[in-house]
């Protein structure tokens, strides 16, 4: 191997090391944001494309991923893409669960951040200027829907949300919490829709009208008064790590076709969520003038 070629792959065995704090990866995001688009009303799908920025095409999924980026420059962000339980603990609870663990600040977290930016984007269309950035609320809010059904992103403190538990994945060496965040649904799109992209969101599309017909109505429903119930999305999640994610899979585990075709399957399910989800949230915002003068 050349002197070049041992550095590319120094360096990229280096990068699908490094624990993704970020929630799925682009993908996941795109697949959910293209979900919620096409399920938008008119007043909802005309309200994203006014926050949109042109150079999104009206696109929401361009942007999807916009929360990833803003590290740097927004550090208080990097809190707001999960929650934790204590060690163990296969249940959510808000009041316990809810916080920036590295600083200690109570109530901050994605479940947190969600009901935040929800709360923003009401003040889409008043007469006053918002005091927000609409469109970055927009941004974070679709990002964050997504992060919160990625079952890892609710996982236990200790281990970060299986960021420091390596497995293998068949005979490559990962993360537990990137094998959720990205390895599985890339997998399944290299192995059954011939990598491409735009099939499996069909697909998932098809599933969402015919498989999950029956349910879908149930995903979209919150409380009377909520907007979105991301403290609802959360317990999911948290059941669904212990269930599906740390089920089998402990330091050093080798996983291989049970564990990838039994996981993609929840994979699926928690995208098709987050997209009917963030869907039903913006609709509700930006529809509330008309429920709410009746
Ligand atoms: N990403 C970074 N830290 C995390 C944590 N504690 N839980 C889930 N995802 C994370
Ligand atoms: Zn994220
Ligand atoms: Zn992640």
């Amino acid at each position: 191997m050349s002197h070049f070629s041992i550095q590319l792959v120094a360096l990229l065995s280096l990068t699908l090391l490094l624990p993704n704090t970020h929630g799925w990866g682009d993908d996941g995001h795109v697949i959910v944001c293209k979900i919620a688009q096409a399920r938008l009303s008119k007043t909802a799908a005309e309200a994203v494309q006014k926050l949109l920025p042109k150079s999104a095409g009206n696109d929401l999924s361009t942007k999807c991923s916009w929360a990833d980026h803003v590290h740097h420059i927004y550090p208080w962000s990097s809190a707001l893409h999960y929650a934790n339980t204590p060690d163990a603990v296969c249940s959510y609870k808000n009041s316990r669960d809810c916080i920036d663990y590295k600083k200690g600040i109570k109530g901050r977290c994605v479940v947190a951040a969600i009901n935040n930016y929800t709360t923003q984007l009401l003040q889409y269309g008043s007469e006053t200027k918002s005091k927000y950035n609409l469109t970055q609320s927009l941004f974070f809010l679709s990002h964050f829907v997504g992060d919160i059904h990625q079952p890892l992103h609710c996982g236990f403190l200790s281990d970060s949300g299986g960021n420091t538990i390596k497995v293998k994945w068949y005979t490559r060496k990962q993360t537990l919490h990137h094998v959720w965040d990205q390895i599985i649904l890339q997998t399944e799109v290299d192995k059954f829709y011939d990598s491409d992209m735009g099939e499996f969101v069909d697909a998932i599309q098809q599933n969402i009208t015919k498989v999950w017909a029956n349910e879908v109505e149930e995903w979209e429903q919150c409380g009377d008064n909520d907007l979105p119930c991301p403290a609802q999305y959360a317990s999911e999640s948290t059941i669904d790590a212990c269930k599906w994610a740390y089920k089998d899979a402990t330091e050093g585990s080798v996983l291989s076709d049970d564990y990838f075709l039994s996981r993609s399957q929840i994979v699926n399910l928690r995208l098709a969520q987050a997209g009917v989800r963030l869907a039903a949230i913006l609709n509700r915002v930006f529809d509330r003038k008309l429920s709410s003068s009746m």
